[in-house]
């Protein structure tokens, strides 16, 4: 006998129908029309989505573009970074070219960390679950094998009791891949074990911790003269680049501005790879609270030769170059061979390089000119495009924005019509 299908009047569940059925059902009942469903339909340019989520309706498409003049380590890249923040990536591209002499970077990847949370009986004695610590270990080696093959694997566990709970903290090597994955199932394996060894422990939770642990530092030295077009207007700019570090230091409100900055960059490019953001985000937040005070990632000073800004950087970067959300989808796979196929180390030291430049682009304009000069700009062609101009129509429609600094919608509205009008 065949597997039962459903009654033909009781409609499937949402997360069961195909794409097509899905938006018919949102039709039928009224939740959308039929112009906006064949829209949706038509977003979806890699049938491959459909099977990456549950629900999937449409494609949203950001723009993807390319920074070209960053320098990590001695060698140029091609940085891919999608935001729909219009300032990002010419942010990236401007701290990139005045870092004439690039970013110093160096990955320090040993491994990510997973919890298990143990309940016991009143008479179990943690000194047996101790004891059976090297079983476990051996064991994760035999049912991961290719991990160990691949240079990763389970490379120690620590353990915290208290009275009835224990904590297991484990740390394990990830080699190319992110991890988060392997890390669970590899939890999931040893709390089996744990369980049918010891009937009187229960897991009450076995997952990935996404502390920061995965790090990469970066230094950038700017000589003066990039700053700007003379000598003293430079060493001031310099100068209050290194007081608003020293600020940030100690206002959490400009330190947290000043992060946002950070990961405008970072974000950018680690979606670009197909990596995990919010993991990226986590983990940077740690990162800045971990002396117990919201602190900047990055800091700034003039050096003792007072011709140099320098930035220097941590930042936590779970990230892979291999994996799955990588390998099924073949755009994110063109930008890491647009970026020349990185190992995960350079991978994470271009993505805090950018990072970096993001922040000194920022710090630049806010020490010079202001940000909203450059950034209004950037923000009147999100606003053309907004009230209906044609690619021919924006360039006019910007510089008319521009030139009355007026950037509200219907002011556009009206002079878009303007110009239709031949005004
Ligand atoms: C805007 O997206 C980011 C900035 O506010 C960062 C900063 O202030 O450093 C410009």
């Amino acid at each position: 006998m065949t597997a039962q299908q459903p009654a033909l009047n009781v409609p499937r569940k949402i997360y069961q129908m195909s794409v097509d059925e899905r938006l018919r059902y949102l039709v039928d009942q009224g939740s959308l029309s039929k112009e906006s469903a064949d829209a949706y339909r038509a977003s979806i340019v890699d049938d491959a989505a459909a099977r990456m989520s549950e629900n999937v309706i449409g494609e949203l498409v950001s723009p993807l573009a390319v920074v070209t003049d960053l320098l990590v380590n001695g060698e140029h890249c091609l940085v891919p970074m999608t935001t729909e923040e219009p300032s990002v990536v010419a942010a990236a591209n401007h701290g990139a070219r005045m870092a004439t002499g690039g970013f110093a970077a160096a990955s320090h990847r040993d491994g990510i960390y997973g919890q298990i949370l143990l309940d016991s009986n009143d008479r179990f004695d943690w000194r047996r679950l101790t004891a059976h610590v090297p079983e476990l270990i051996r064991l994760v080696a035999r049912q991961f094998a290719s991990l160990s093959m691949r240079g990763g694997g389970l490379t120690n566990i620590d353990m915290h009791e208290d009275g009835l709970t224990c904590e297991l903290l484990v740390k394990v090597g990830t080699a190319e891949a992110m991890g988060a994955n392997i890390v669970n199932s590899i939890l999931e394996c040893m709390v089996h074990d744990i369980e049918s060894v010891f009937p009187q422990l229960n897991a009450v939770m076995a997952i990935v911790s996404n502390y920061p642990s995965q790090l990469v530092d970066v230094e950038t030295r700017v000589p003066f003269a990039q700053l700007g077009k003379d000598r003293e207007g430079n060493a001031l700019i310099a100068h209050n680049i290194a007081r608003m570090a020293d600020f940030a230091e100690r206002s959490p409100y400009r330190a947290v501005t000043n992060n946002k900055g950070i990961m405008n960059g970072v974000d950018a490019v680690v979606a670009a790879c197909g990596n995990d953001t919010r993991a990226v985000e986590a983990a940077c937040h740690q990162l800045a609270a971990l002396s117990g005070r919201y602190m900047p990632l990055s800091h700034w000073s003039v050096d003792d030769d007072a011709q140099h800004l320098v930035g220097t950087m941590r930042l936590a970067l779970p990230i892979g170059a291999v994996g799955g959300a990588i390998a099924s989808r073949s755009a994110i796979m063109r930008n890491m061979e647009l970026m020349g196929s990185p190992n995960v180390k350079r991978l994470g030291e271009i993505i805090a390089a950018t990072g970096l430049a993001n922040n000194l682009a920022a710090l630049h304009a806010l020490a010079g000119e202001g940000i909203q000069h450059g950034h209004m700009r950037l923000q009147a062609a999100q606003t053309a495009i907004a009230v209906g101009a044609t690619a021919d129509e924006t360039p006019q429609l910007v510089s008319r924005m521009v030139a009355a600094s007026e950037y509200s919608q219907s002011w556009a509205a009206e002079q878009l019509a303007d110009m239709r009008d031949g005004r």
